[in-house]
């Protein structure tokens, strides 16, 4: 099964991006995957009041409607997130959406949160056992009169069945969804959301962090106003990041299609302006480092950078998920070499060297 697995990134090449990641998903709910090993105690690390086995999610997109979370968890993930999903169902935008750069190992996608919507992806985690960590990444539908409501919509809606919530603000295929990184905009969101978590708790129900995931474009003066929010507003995490509008250093053709680009011409960016977030926050926020992880290497350098968790995505489609099992054998290799006593220990300890770059170097 396991040789069979790592085959799969080149066949399903074969196939159009959309019906490569559907024939993913089928297979990962008939189980047909191999179930990870146990992990080294090395690996295990806490976030924001959760305790996880490994640091290494996969992350929000591949499973925008609940389908696979446990298969995600059994694959060797110490955590899956969910989503986005937004209140009402919604198709997207017209396909062809999603764009292989085989040159560049990057994928640009302009989906829009196509997805079931919240009632079916409620239905879904209801049914499945409760173990594992499980995020919730919620959004709001295109036409929202009112779109801040949708997030709180969400909270009120998973907060039985979400380990923690991911407020996704970052999406570029959602017109003005951006507009809600601006501070006054932001604030105004996290008030409202942070409201909803607060009735929940006076009902009785624990605590679930929640977490913000900015976009990787948002201008150095910007980025500190709205870390002062994020911060002032006591945010449980900080997710960095989600796909770039820039298109810098691209060689292949489809480059010039519209979207979010993701994967490794992402690395660079992603990790620098996760660094800045770390030096900004003094270390104090707890983060996740997305973007362009295809290695071993550059899953330890989001730790080294400020990352306390990661996740991947457009990696899986290049390398497959035996990649999971190398990031594993690399942290817990970077443990032993630096003679620490888990994973943790790493975090943040090359911030001020990323931190330095040009983003566009
Ligand atoms: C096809 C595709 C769909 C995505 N959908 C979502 C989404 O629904 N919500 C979200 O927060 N991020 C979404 N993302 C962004 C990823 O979660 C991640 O932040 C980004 O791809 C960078 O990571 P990567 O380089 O490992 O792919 C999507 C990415 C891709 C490639």
């Amino acid at each position: 099964m396991k040789a069979l697995f790592d085959l799969a990134p080149r066949a399903l090449r074969l196939l159009a991006p959309e019906e490569a990641h559907e024939l993913t998903l089928r297979a990962l709910e008939l189980g047909a995957h191999p179930n990870a090993p146990p992990d080294p105690p090395m690996l295990a690390t806490s976030f924001a009041g959760l305790t996880l086995s490994n640091p290494i999610g996969i992350a929000a997109g591949f499973d925008k409607d609940a389908r696979v979370p446990d298969a995600i968890l059994r694959l060797g993930c110490g955590f899956a997130e969910i989503g986005t999903v937004t209140p009402l169902p919604q198709p997207g935008n017209p396909k062809p959406r999603v764009f292989r750069l085989l040159h560049d190992h990057g994928v640009i996608n302009r989906l829009g949160f196509n997805n079931s919507g919240h009632d079916a992806a409620l239905e879904r985690l209801r049914r499945r056992p409760r173990q594992g960590i499980v995020g919730v990444n919620i959004g709001a539908n295109k036409d929202a009169a009112d779109r801040i409501a949708d997030y709180v919509r969400g909270i009120d809606t998973f907060y039985d069945v979400a380990s923690y919530f991911t407020i996704n603000i970052s999406s570029p295929n959602t017109p003005g969804l951006r507009d809600l990184q601006d501070p006054a905009a932001l604030r105004d969101l996290l008030t409202r959301v942070f409201a909803s978590r607060t009735k929940q708790m006076d009902a009785g129900k624990p605590k679930r962090p929640i977490i913000v995931k900015l976009a990787p474009d948002i201008p150095e003066e910007l980025l500190v106003e709205v870390l002062a929010v994020l911060t002032e507003q006591n945010v449980d995490g900080i997710a960095i990041s989600n796909t770039t509008l820039s298109r810098h250093g691209l060689r292949d053709s489809n480059a010039r299609e519209a979207g979010g680009l993701s994967g490794r011409p992402l690395f660079h960016r992603s990790t620098i302006t996760l660094a800045r977030v770390y030096r900004a926050t003094g270390g104090r926020t707890p983060l996740i480092g997305i973007g362009g992880i295809d290695s071993g290497g550059a899953a330890l350098a989001k730790i080294e950078a400020g990352a306390t968790l990661v996740q991947l995505y457009t990696g899986l489609i290049y390398e497959g998920p035996s990649l999971i099992g190398r990031i594993k054998a690399t942290m817990a290799d970077a443990v032993r070499r630096h003679n620490v006593h888990a994973i943790g220990d790493l975090v943040g300890r090359r911030a001020d060297e990323w931190a330095a770059k040009p983003l566009e170097g």
